[in-house]
């Protein structure tokens, strides 16, 4: 059975980035994308496909809807999955890995289901596909869900998730994730012509991925794909793909990009990580007060340590009370952008406005549809630690930080979720 032009797929992303990637999709795609929980979904054809692999820093996964059907029985599953077309994706007796989820359907027995659309793929294909377990094991992701009665099945054509970009082999202190960098970038409302900076870089992520984003770099340029084992995939037609979009990316910066930390270690991860993903940027060994460039319009994103792992048991107060400082005499042209997962001391470099979970007005892209409860819940409570954190400074004899002066009012464009730890994105209010 041929399979039809029309695809249907699946876009996943990091937990609060589904606008955000909608607004990707749509700038680098066309089609445009309908924002669902967990990412997007859009229709396309195998270059849409290829082209999301390779084009989205904000996804993590890009899946091919292979069929749909609605099923209540373990025959009737099998007899319908083997319909489909697995060939496509799939060679004869290729290692597969499962995932099935099943929620208010006569279906729920996932291990049952599992094997059944093993099964279905092996007499589909005319040899039993090896079913790998181990996380580290490599094999085409085969995905099941069930939902009250009704089976999506899907395959994964990335593979390696797509925050894996391949120049990251060097790492500092608590790297942040290459999709979650490129996201605070973009909330930023970085004008990607003026010059950015992370005054604490650690392996460099940020300042790579805003380099990549400024120069229209593909971010998966440099990485393979699980589509490439594909018996149909065409590798020279992909090739041919892959090096238009390389061409197309510009030459240059039109202004520099500045990584600094105060750890030499830090530097020398940063330097070799830029070389590898092909950008140029301006890194150096330097403390969070040394003076930032003097430029009218510019951006500040960075993600300062934070958590008892990270800060090895000190006050890290101090250090985001200065980039308050810093933050506040940057001219108002600038945008900023910090990722923290402790709002008591993302409040030392601003009082943050009630209105942070609601809208970004100098965010470059659209602000969440919706304040999910997990949103409500953090920012209930970063306005209660807040007063928890000023009482302690006091109880310590320390005149407690004040609203006003010369301190920037932030917002927060985004909580996202950091493998297991809640981050968010603050950027000036
Ligand atoms: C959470 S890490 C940044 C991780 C980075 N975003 C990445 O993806 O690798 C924080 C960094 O801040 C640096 N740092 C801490 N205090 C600093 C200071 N006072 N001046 C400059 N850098 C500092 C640390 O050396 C560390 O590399």
């Amino acid at each position: 059975m041929a399979l039809p032009d029309r695809l249907s797929l699946f876009v996943s992303c990091a937990p609060g980035l589904e606008p955000w990637l909608a607004a990707e999709v749509d700038a680098l795609l066309g089609p445009r994308a309908q924002v669902v929980p967990g990412g997007v979904e859009l229709e396309g054809d195998l270059s849409t496909v290829h082209r999301a692999n390779l084009q989205l820093g904000l996804a993590q996964q890009v899946r091919v809807r292979v069929g749909r059907f609605r099923v209540t029985a373990l025959p009737d599953l099998v007899r319908k999955a083997q319909n489909l077309p697995w060939e496509r994706w799939l060679a004869p007796g290729a290692p597969i890995r499962m995932r099935a989820s099943a929620r208010r359907s006569r279906l729920y027995h996932t291990g049952a289901i599992n094997e059944r659309i093993a099964r279905a793929i092996g007499a589909r294909l005319g040899a039993e596909p090896v079913v790998v377990k181990g996380e580290d094991e490599r094999g085409l992701l085969v995905h099941a869900r069930f939902e009250h009665d009704e089976a999506v099945l899907s395959v994964d054509t990335s593979g390696d998730p797509l925050h894996r970009r391949g120049w990251r082999l060097a790492t500092a202190k608590a790297p942040l994730r290459e999709d979650l960098a490129r996201a605070l970038v973009v909330v930023s409302g970085w004008d990607r012509q003026s010059v950015l900076v992370d005054p604490m870089m650690g392996s460099g992520t940020i300042a790579i991925e805003a380099a990549l984003l400024a120069r229209g770099m593909p971010p998966g340029a440099g990485r393979r794909f699980a589509f490439q084992d594909a018996p149909e995939h065409d590798e020279r037609r992909f090739e041919a793909l892959r090096a238009r979009l390389v061409d197309a990316a510009k030459p240059a910066l039109a202004a520099p990009i500045v990584g600094r930390d105060r750890d030499a270690g830090a530097v020398a991860a940063a330097t070799s990580n830029a070389a590898r993903a092909g950008v140029e940027l301006e890194l150096v060994q330097a403390p969070l007060s040394a003076p930032l460039p003097t430029a009218d319009v510019g951006a500040l994103v960075t993600n300062p340590p934070w958590g008892l792992r990270v800060s090895g048991g000190r006050d890290l107060r101090p250090l985001y009370q200065r980039l308050g400082e810093l933050v506040g005499a940057l001219p108002p042209a600038w945008s900023l952008g910090v990722a923290c997962g402790d709002p008591r001391l993302a409040k030392l470099v601003g009082p943050l406005t009630s209105a942070a979970v609601q809208s970004s007005d100098r965010a470059s892209s659209p602000p969440a549809p919706h304040m999910t409860s997990d949103e409500a819940s953090e920012a209930s409570e970063s306005s209660e630690s807040s007063e928890a954190s000023e009482a302690s400074e006091a109880s310590e004899g320390r005149a407690p930080q004040r609203r006003g002066g010369r301190r920037a009012a932030l917002k927060r464009a985004l909580l996202t979720d950091a493998g297991g730890t809640k981050v968010a994105f603050y950027v000036r209010a």
